[in-house]
């Protein structure tokens, strides 16, 4: 048994994580600032913490009174696209929140690291699907950001000694996401468009690409890097295998939800067009092999938004740069 704070923990991801930690019997602290989360979201055999990983005192002062073994670090503001117009958001939430966990961790004595990064820091590659072994060149803030950490986790494990485990998820989906989020989840942004009657908005025309991963094919892989020794210091892909178009999720969109496919195409976003990757890596060291359909894992995430309804996200306040930011982050 490992005592284990999960960052992000009322989040989508997270609060998935907490509640895969629970099963496998691990105590869980949850720290989370609520600004994507929910707190209903938090399991309710956790202890719910309020607060921003950005807070040092709070972070030196949980962990020196917990004294947690594990840290799985999810707390981030993850809206990719956007993260080219907050630049001081994006580094002070997604590298300077990340450095302060580290520091209290070195000194209050935590022995793993468990840190979710992003396929986002392998940047545009023509040899697909991305490996381990493909090269990194973030191309935006947020792959930036991931990548730092991820950097910063290797020179922490020669100095101190502190244990890594690094995942690079890409586009999950499933229970639980933030629906009224604006700014990223294409499924989400798609489902709360179709409640609402509005036409769903693809950015360009529809042919880049991305491998959907349903939250229960990541989230039990990254609990269970909480225990043993196999996935210790290593990186690995978490998430599907296969890639569609967003023309072709659109289309499965509409029909796990009973709509007609209705979509209306916007300018490009500045983004990399084809990204999906290979898991022959974590298919070696975790006990998990089989991967949900789209089709199945849509209609389990419409069953649920059904009985949730649609949701209004707030617009984020204090863009940094306006030149080129996308006219639908405009309004
Ligand atoms: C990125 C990362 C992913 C990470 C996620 C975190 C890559 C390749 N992916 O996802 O690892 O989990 O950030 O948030 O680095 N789209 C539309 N219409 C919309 C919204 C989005 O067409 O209204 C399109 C986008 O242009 C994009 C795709 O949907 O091609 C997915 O977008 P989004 O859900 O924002 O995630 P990524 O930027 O791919």
């Amino acid at each position: 048994m490992s005592r284990v704070l999960v960052t992000g923990g009322a989040g989508f991801i997270g609060s998935h994580v907490a509640d895969a930690l629970l099963q496998r019997g691990h105590p869980v602290t949850v720290l989370d600032d609520l600004s994507g989360g929910d707190r209903d979201n938090v399991p309710a055999a956790a202890s719910f913490v309020h607060g921003s990983v950005v807070d040092a005192p709070l972070v030196d002062r949980l962990c020196a009174e917990h004294k947690f073994d594990t840290i799985v670090h999810l707390a981030a503001y993850a809206a990719e696209g956007l993260s080219h117009f907050i630049k001081r958001f994006n580094y002070t939430n997604n590298v300077i929140g990340s450095v302060t966990l580290l520091n209290a961790a070195i000194n209050t004595g935590v022995r793993r690291f468990v840190f979710t990064s992003s396929i986002a820091v392998y940047g545009t590659h023509a040899d697909l699907p991305l490996t381990e072994e493909t090269p990194v060149h973030p191309e935006d803030s947020y792959g930036i950001a991931k990548h730092a950490v991820e950097l910063e986790l290797k020179a922490c494990r020669d100095l101190f000694g502190l244990e890594y485990v690094v995942f690079r998820p890409h586009n999950v989906y499933g229970p639980r996401q933030n629906i009224g989020d604006p700014y990223r989840n294409v499924i989400g942004i798609f489902m709360n468009q179709i409640l609402q009657g509005k036409p769903m908005t693809i950015f360009g025309d529809g042919a880049q690409s991305r491998a959907f991963s349903y939250i229960d094919d990541v989230a039990p892989v990254i609990a269970e890097s909480v225990d043993g020794d196999a996935f210790l210091n290593d990186v690995f892909n978490l998430g599907a295998d296969q890639p569609y178009t967003l023309n072709q999720l659109a289309a499965a969109v509409a029909d796990a939800m009973g709509a007609a496919p209705n979509v209306v195409h916007l300018a490009p976003r500045s983004e990399v067009q084809h990204a999906y990757a290979s898991h022959a890596k974590v298919r070696g060291v975790s006990g998990r092999r089989d991967e949900t359909p789209l089709a199945d894992g849509l209609s389990r995430m419409a069953a649920w938004v059904r009985r949730h309804g649609a949701r209004t996200g707030a617009r984020f306040e204090g863009i940094e740069i306006l030149r080129n930011l996308p006219a639908a982050w405009r309004v």
